[in-house]
């Protein structure tokens, strides 16, 4: 399944692209301030998603709620079974409709390629199919609003994101590394004695791994508090280590690379609409993240911004 994501991010650039620029065209005619989150950095993963597996767009509601609610630290154990159910029902029936007719997304190819010979069953591949979708979510989401955030912190490092492909890329990068979205540590279990430092763990412990640390380690990267897009960052770890390293980094780092000098292009003189001592962050969540982001740019009418919820 990794090798499918990473060979088919190329072939999905173009989309990528064009869902970018539309959500910028739509957000740029709206009256300002305007949530970024909502208009653009939740919005733009949720429309990649929905090309790359095949969930059609006018479907894309019903999986943004249940992700929503199964982010939510603070959701009650009955709303969490309530969206799991409701969004292993809709990949069920998406499921089925793409072994009648499929198409060509990753849906189909899996089904027509992994259930019809046997190699996973049907359940597997709707459960597959929601692990997708809420990984390459708010991941994505919270990494593309916290970056914009940062950019607007250092407005001197703004050049380097928009000097072209392979800067915005080594960015992106040190973007991923500075902020770390996945905060809530991973868990392993030991399968040897190591001792790291005075600490010796035990075969058969469990750890949890703090990867935010391990991206702020300073023997790796020297001054590691301050954020510099020159940096060559690469060697981070907000994608995991090992094994499990998450599969849809081509993806993520696609949409990032696209989506963050297009922002800044389409929207010059962009500001935040209030102090940054007011920015929401997402406390409840399992994420680093901010709960809304809302923006100016040139020619602002400054009207006022009022919380949600
Ligand atoms: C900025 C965006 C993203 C970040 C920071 C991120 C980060 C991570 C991290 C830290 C893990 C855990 C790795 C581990 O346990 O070692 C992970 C797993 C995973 N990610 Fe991502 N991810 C992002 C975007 C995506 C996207 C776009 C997709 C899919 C389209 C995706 C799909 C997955 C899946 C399926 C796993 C589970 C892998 C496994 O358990 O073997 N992620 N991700």
């Amino acid at each position: 399944m990794g090798s499918t994501l990473v060979t088919g991010v190329g072939r999905l650039r173009p989309a990528i692209e064009r869902h970018a620029r539309e959500l910028l065209e739509e957000l740029a005619r709206l009256p300002q301030p305007v949530d970024l989150v909502e208009r653009f950095a939740l919005a733009l993963p949720v429309r990649v998603l929905c090309e790359l597996l095949g969930v059609p767009f006018e479907d894309r509601k019903v999986l943004e709620r249940c992700a929503a609610v199964l982010l939510r630290r603070s959701a009650s154990a009955a709303e969490v079974a309530a969206a799991d159910k409701a969004r292993s029902e809709y990949f069920a029936r998406l499921v089925e409709a793409k072994d009648q007719e499929p198409a060509d997304d990753l849906l189909s190819e899996l089904v027509v390629r992994h259930v019809r010979t046997g190699r996973i069953t049907r359940e597997q591949l709707v459960s597959l199919g929601s692990l997708l979708l809420v990984a390459g979510h708010a991941t994505t989401a919270n990494q593309i609003a916290l970056s914009v955030l940062a950019l607007l912190r250092h407005p001197e490092q703004l050049p380097v994101m928009l000097a072209g492909p392979e800067a915005a890329s080594c960015a992106v990068d040190e973007l991923l590394r500075h902020l770390t979205v996945v905060h809530f540590g991973l868990r392993r279990v030991a399968t040897a004695d190591i001792t790291i430092g005075e600490t010796v763990i035990r075969a058969g412990d469990g750890v949890v791994l703090a990867i935010q640390s391990a991206n702020r380690d300073p023997d790796i990267f020297p001054e590691p508090d301050r954020l510099d897009l020159t940096r060559r960052a690469r060697a981070h770890v907000a994608f995991g280590y090992g094994a499990h390293r998450c599969p849809g980094q081509a993806l993520a780092r696609a949409e990032l690379e696209i989506a963050l000098p297009a922002l800044f292009r389409r929207l010059p003189g962009l500001r935040l609409a209030i102090p940054f001592d007011q920015v929401l962050f997402a406390e409840d969540s399992f994420l680093h993240g901010v709960r809304e982001l809302p923006i100016v740019w040139e020619s602002a009418h400054g009207a006022a911004w009022e919380r949600k919820g």
